[in-house]
């Protein structure tokens, strides 16, 4: 294994901890996509949820959306920002040891997670629901990784600060702000803490938090991805650099205000409610200027979709990510969220950001960067990486459609009215009305999923067979 290292290590740039990283990302991409699978069918089949709580619904869905947001999307955002820091600065990361012991501690959090979760250890706080002692380690890793990625930034060779870096810098600073604020609690014993707010000031720190998480962990940690990767691909330099400054700012300045769309009607004061509302519907604008800049960037290299399929993974991901940040600031109208809160809406409008966005980058991002990191010339076959676009394209769309109409339907069910002013269906009328499309979701999910599958053989196979190795400077210099 050392020689297989020494064989990989790159002279200039620390390539070891990127390796890592994205070999995780796969991994821990499978892992929690086959929970996601898992709960679908227990929300269809409910004979599913087995006598031992450890399984139950309630415990596996913290467990499936911690898995895909924090070990699949966060080993991506470590992989690549560690990766693209590297490249566009110029210069090794400032410490191998640092970057070890962040790839290592993060590990650690997860497996903590993935035990702590299914035991129904929870201080209950949406994607925050790590217990106290974890919360600390997140902490001290996300400190670790704070000082490496901007000590590099610190000691690079070039002039200038590429885009991506910007994205990848605000994530990592508003992720670190968002946790250390959220998880404020007291702990009454090593494994249960209660947040240090209360009523609806604790609900208010946590979707500013939690609509945060969406703006800063899951949107611009990958714009930074698109920033590099997309221009890479399409070996075209970014369509407007002014646009991906303003869109920049706008971003950071706009996304902060709007976690109370999350509090519609309830105990929140109506004008912060408003103020969400407005907040949301203007960051329609920048969110479109960063996916306006990112299929732009392909103008003049437009054929190469038809033989290039990671291009076409980056691609359709810009066109989900455009998708969903305008159905968000539709949801945010308090009319239309009186229709769709509560409802599987939500859920699609989630996964098409969650499958079609996130995971879509992360795939595309991967199969450009392994090649490089195994010193191979390709990925060892272009066929199954198409395979797989097809498959994830098609899940996304069967699992998004689906709740669209899941959710649609369930919120006109519940206010339809007799003229008696009594209820026209009963809740569980909605339920088994809502069947067919919890059947349609698990099909879908379970495309997407296989196609993991997929890509797991293609990077065991890259990293096996000996793709004509190339050196490494050349197939990727920055
Ligand atoms: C095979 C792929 C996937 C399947 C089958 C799947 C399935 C599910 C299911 C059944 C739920 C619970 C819905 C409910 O409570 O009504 C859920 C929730 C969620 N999933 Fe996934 N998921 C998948 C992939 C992903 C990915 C890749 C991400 C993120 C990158 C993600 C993020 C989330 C989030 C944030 C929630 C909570 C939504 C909310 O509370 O509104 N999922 N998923
Ligand atoms: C302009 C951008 C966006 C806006 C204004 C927006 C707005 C909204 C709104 C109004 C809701 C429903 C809140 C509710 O009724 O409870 C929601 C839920 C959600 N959105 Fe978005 N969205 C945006 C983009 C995205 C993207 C790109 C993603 C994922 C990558 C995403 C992930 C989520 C998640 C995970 C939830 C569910 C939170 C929960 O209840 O657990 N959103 N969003």
């Amino acid at each position: 294994m050392s020689e297989l290292n020494a064989a990989l290590e790159h002279p200039t740039y620390n390539y070891k901890v990127v390796r890592q990283f994205a070999i995780m990302t796969v991994v821990w991409g499978i892992v929690g996509m086959l929970v996601g699978v898992l709960i679908a069918a227990q929300l269809a089949w409910p004979q599913l949820n087995p006598g031992l709580e450890w399984l139950h619904f309630g415990r596996l869905r913290p467990l499936h959306t911690n898995a895909v947001i924090f070990a699949f999307g966060g080993c991506a955002l470590f992989a690549t920002s560690f990766y693209v820091v590297q490249r566009t600065c110029q210069t090794r990361l400032i410490s191998d040891k640092l970057a070890a012991a962040v790839f290592w501690g993060w590990q650690l959090v997860i497996v903590a997670a993935a035990i702590t979760l299914p035991l129904g250890l929870t201080t209950s706080k949406e994607y925050a629901e790590l217990e106290w002692p974890i919360d600390i380690l997140i902490t001290v890793i996300w400190v670790l990784y704070a000082i490496v990625f901007f000590g590099t930034i610190a000691k690079r060779k070039v002039h200038h600060i590429y885009v991506a870096n910007w994205f990848y810098g605000a994530f990592i600073i508003a992720v670190a702000i968002l946790h250390i604020l959220n998880s404020m609690e007291v702990p009454v014993s090593l494994t249960k803490s209660y947040s240090v707010y209360s009523g609806t000031v604790d609900a208010m720190v946590q979707w500013w938090y939690g609509h945060n998480a969406v703006g800063f962990f899951l949107t611009a940690g990958f714009l930074g991805m698109m920033y590099y990767f997309v221009p890479k691909q399409a070996e075209r330099p970014v369509y407007s650099y002014r646009l991906s400054i303003v869109h920049f700012w706008a971003l950071v300045a706009v996304y902060i205000w709007a976690g109370p769309h999350h509090l519609h009607y309830t105990a929140l004061p109506d004008w912060a409610q408003s103020l969400g509302m407005v907040m949301s519907l203007i960051l329609l604008a920048p969110s479109w200027g960063g996916m306006i800049n990112g299929i732009m960037t392909l103008s003049g290299a437009w054929h190469k979709l038809r033989t290039d399929p990671i291009l076409r993974f980056l691609v359709v991901s810009l066109s989900f990510y455009g998708m969903s940040t305008f159905e968000g600031p539709m949801m945010s109208i308090k009319t239309v969220n009186a229709l769709s809160h509560y409802t599987d809406w939500t859920i699609g409008h989630v996964h098409s950001g969650a499958l079609g966005w996130v995971a879509m980058i992360s795939i595309g991002s991967m199969y450009h960067l392994i090649p490089i990191l195994f010193n191979k010339e390709r990925m060892y076959s272009v066929d199954l990486i198409n395979v797989h676009f097809w498959m994830s394209t098609i899940g996304t769309v069967l699992y998004i459609a689906s709740m669209w109409v899941n959710g649609i339907m369930q919120g006109l069910m519940w206010r339809a009215y007799n003229q008696d002013g009594t209820l026209t269906y009963s809740f569980v009328e909605s339920v088994a009305a809502s069947y067919p499309g919890y059947v349609v979701r698990v099909l879908g999910g379970g495309i997407f999923f296989a196609g993991m599958l997929v890509m797991a053989y293609n990077v065991y196979m890259t990293t096996r067979r000996d793709v004509a190795a190339q050196p490494v400077a050349a197939a990727s210099a920055a």
